[in-house]
């Protein structure tokens, strides 16, 4: 009725079972084949010794020489017994499977200690990098180091920060918080943010990053790069970059200090903050705001410096 292609399917565990079966039945015939043979065998002894009358003289500490034959006869059966019912228990399949195991995860052992040493050796990496930024800062101009080129984002426990071009959570403490910060400074962002929003931002001076040549929008500053950008806010003591993804990626290097909401859910979204290494970044200030009526998630403000 089945097709080749109708056949029932056996699962690999049902497989594993019926082959266990098979090899166990085989197993015991083979003893039993050796016990019939054990017993015609010692009949034969019996037979030639005591009723023929073969050796009747040989002995061995006072036994007849079939009693030894068949001592030894016997224990090659014992042996037999012994391995179909006890060695092949404790010393098969799943023995085996144990003995992998135990063995794969001593490579595994291996493996995870090899990746941290590698890790040290990054992290080693990073501080020889920020070590050489500091020396690069010290010989840099009073006027500059004065400048703190702050990021802002809110970001999810996963480190999404958007969708669809889009913010996905309301939370009014935080956008209240935003405002306080960045009101009367530079706020320098991508093109793409800066369409999720529905105009420039008031008492700021908004500065757009863009490849375009012929882009323009009312009341932004329009930047051909992020160096650009900076160039614009260089007066400013404290210029704001306030995303999306692409630029805080860009940006983080420029960075000396963080000004980060984690929001504590994690989303679906399609935009990222940068992981924040801490070999780089000390968290310096922390404020927990609980959930309420007003706010959907619990978030906290961390406030990161560069290291120095
Ligand atoms: N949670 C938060 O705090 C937060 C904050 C901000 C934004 N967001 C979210 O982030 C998402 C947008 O981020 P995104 O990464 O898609 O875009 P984006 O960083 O806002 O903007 C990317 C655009 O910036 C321009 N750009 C980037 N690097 C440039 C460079 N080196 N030189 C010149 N122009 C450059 C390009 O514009 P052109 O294509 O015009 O050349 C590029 O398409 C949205 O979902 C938004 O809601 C979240």
């Amino acid at each position: 009725m089945f097709g080749k292609k109708n056949k029932p399917a056996i699962d690999k565990d049902q497989l594993e079972l019926v082959k266990n079966a098979q090899r166990r039945i085989k197993q015991k015939k083979r003893l039993y084949y050796h016990f019939v043979l054990f017993l015609i065998g010692a009949i034969v002894l019996i037979v030639l010794n005591v009723v023929l009358g073969y050796g009747e003289q040989i002995k061995l500490l006072g036994l007849n020489w079939f009693v030894w034959a068949i001592g030894l006869w016997g224990l090659l059966l014992l042996i037999h017994v012994f391995d179909v019912f006890v060695t092949s228990r404790f010393m098969g399949k799943e023995w085996e499977e144990r003995q992998l195991e135990k063995l794969l995860a001593i490579q595994e052992a291996r493996i995870e200690k090899m990746k941290n040493t590698l890790k040290n050796e990054e992290l080693l990496m990073a501080e020889a990098a920020l070590a050489e930024e500091r020396r690069l800062n010290a010989n840099a101009s009073p006027k500059e180091k004065e400048q703190v080129i702050t990021i802002i984002a809110a970001v999810a426990e996963n480190n999404v920060i958007g969708k669809d071009n889009d913010l996905i959570w309301h939370l009014s403490d935080d956008l209240k918080h935003f405002k306080d910060l960045t009101s009367g400074h530079h706020i320098i962002m991508g093109r793409k943010t800066f369409e999720s929003m529905p105009k420039a931002l008031p008492n700021r001076t908004n500065v757009v990053i863009t490849r375009q040549d012929d882009f323009s929008a009312e009341n932004v500053i329009v930047a051909g790069s992020l160096q650009e950008a900076l160039e614009v806010a260089k007066e400013d003591p404290q210029p704001f970059i306030i995303g999306g993804g692409e630029i805080y990626k860009q940006a983080l290097q420029f960075t000396d200090r963080i000004e980060l909401t984690r929001v504590h859910h994690s989303f679906e979204g399609d935009t990222f903050f940068p992981e924040i290494n801490t070999v780089v970044w000390k968290e310096v200030d922390t404020k927990f705001h609980a959930k309420d009526e007003k706010h959907e998630y619990d978030f906290t403000f961390i406030r990161y410096e560069k290291r120095q």
